[in-house]
């Protein structure tokens, strides 16, 4: 039997989990015990989550958040140390990009155990975002390297990786797997009256929250496409706290501020939206597997392919650009064909990845 200790702790990762925490449960021959780092701990931020998409409760729960980066990478890396020694796994398995993920893998390697790390070879080319730096760590260390698309799988080799040690499986994305799994059981948000059309609006991302003028043009760009299409925004947060204590120009009441929604919710926003407009990583792809046309309110992504087929307009944090792109998407809606992130079978893939002999 071989123990697998996987490390989440941030909302994006209890979706990866969901899909790859079912297919280990369903293998005889591997047992998984999970860590929650404690880095998103609101109800509607984690626990919803678990409880909605059947992930298993977490063998221990950190309670590690709201520090500046350091402090909680550090204590993370600490905490996570000791729960390893004391469970001495065969694989520790870390999810994604963020503080939580970079703490499990260099606890593991530090104590000389193996770790995989599922969403490898994503690469934004911008260093100067906390979640490159995790990931980029993050890869160098890890021993199998999951890759959610070609495009990752590329940046590997470009960065030498066949010259290291390591095993690199490019297995599609275990998003796509939970969003095929989930989309059926889609929730209307209880309480809302929603527009007939309208907008669906996420933004939390540290390079947009943090600096005041990026977030002023952000601001003013949805309020004036407000106007033409409602919007509905599920709020982080981070921007919730940013947005409350800044001397930000109002938003629109045409925009319609909600609480962080659940995944089954955000399933039913995604089902009913005109268009997306985002920051985050996921929703991006989140919004091809439901064939939303997005706009990336970022000046660059990850997911590139969405951009390349013209799904994704990556249209960076001016308010002109974001509504010239807002424009360009009502005047003309993409097509949409699938398979860009795999047949809905890569947490199928990981979990057997771990059973095969020479692992
Ligand atoms: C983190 C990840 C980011 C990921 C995002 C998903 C890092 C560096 N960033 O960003 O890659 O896209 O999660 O949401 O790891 N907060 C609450 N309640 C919660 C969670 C957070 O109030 O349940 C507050 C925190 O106290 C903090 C702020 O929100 O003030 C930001 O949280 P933090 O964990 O630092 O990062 P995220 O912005 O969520």
């Amino acid at each position: 039997m071989k123990k697998i200790l996987s490390i989440i702790g941030a909302r994006p990762q209890f979706i990866k989990a969901a899909a790859v925490s079912r297919e280990i449960g369903r293998r005889k021959g591997l047992t998984e015990v999970i860590i929650h780092t404690g880095q998103h701990f609101d109800h509607n931020m984690s626990q919803v989550f678990f409880e909605q998409m059947q992930i298993p409760e977490p063998d221990y729960n950190l309670g590690i958040h709201s520090l500046p980066h350091g402090a909680m990478t550090g204590r993370m890396l600490e905490r996570a140390e000791e729960v390893m020694l004391k469970e001495d796994p065969d694989w520790v398995m870390v999810y994604g990009d963020t503080n939580s993920t970079l703490a499990g893998a260099l606890a593991a390697k530090k104590i000389g155990l193996p770790v995989a790390h599922v969403e490898a070879g994503l690469r934004s080319f911008n260093m100067t975002m906390p979640e490159e730096i995790n990931r980029i760590l993050t890869d160098r260390i890890a021993d199998l390297l999951f890759c959610p698309t070609q495009t990752a799988l590329d940046n590997l080799e470009r960065e030498g990786f066949d010259h290291f040690d390591k095993r690199v499986l490019l297995t599609g994305d275990v998003m796509y797997d939970a969003y095929l799994h989930f989309s059926d059981l889609r929730k209307a948000p209880t309480g809302l009256k929603l527009p007939d059309k309208f907008g669906l609006v996420t933004l939390h991302r540290a390079e947009n929250t943090d600096q005041p003028e990026t977030l002023k043009q952000i601001v003013e760009a949805l309020n004036e496409i407000a106007e033409e299409l409602p919007l509905v925004l599920p709020i982080h947060p981070r921007t919730f706290k940013v947005i409350n204590h800044s001397k930000l120009p109002a938003m629109s009441n045409k925009i319609l501020v909600i609480e962080p929604m659940s995944y089954l919710e955000v399933l039913y926003l995604l089902e009913k939206c005109f268009l997306v407009l985002t920051d985050s990583g996921g929703l991006q792809k989140e919004a091809y597997f439901a064939e939303r046309p997005c706009i990336t309110l970022r000046t660059e992504t990850e997911w590139t392919e969405l951009a390349e087929a013209g799904y994704n307009q990556v249209a960076g944090t001016r308010k002109e650009a974001i509504i010239k792109a807002f424009r360009g998407f009502v005047r003309k809606k993409p097509e949409f064909t699938s398979g860009l992130y795999g047949i809905g079978n890569a947490a199928k893939m990981i979990a057997d990845a771990f059973l095969q002999p020479e692992l």
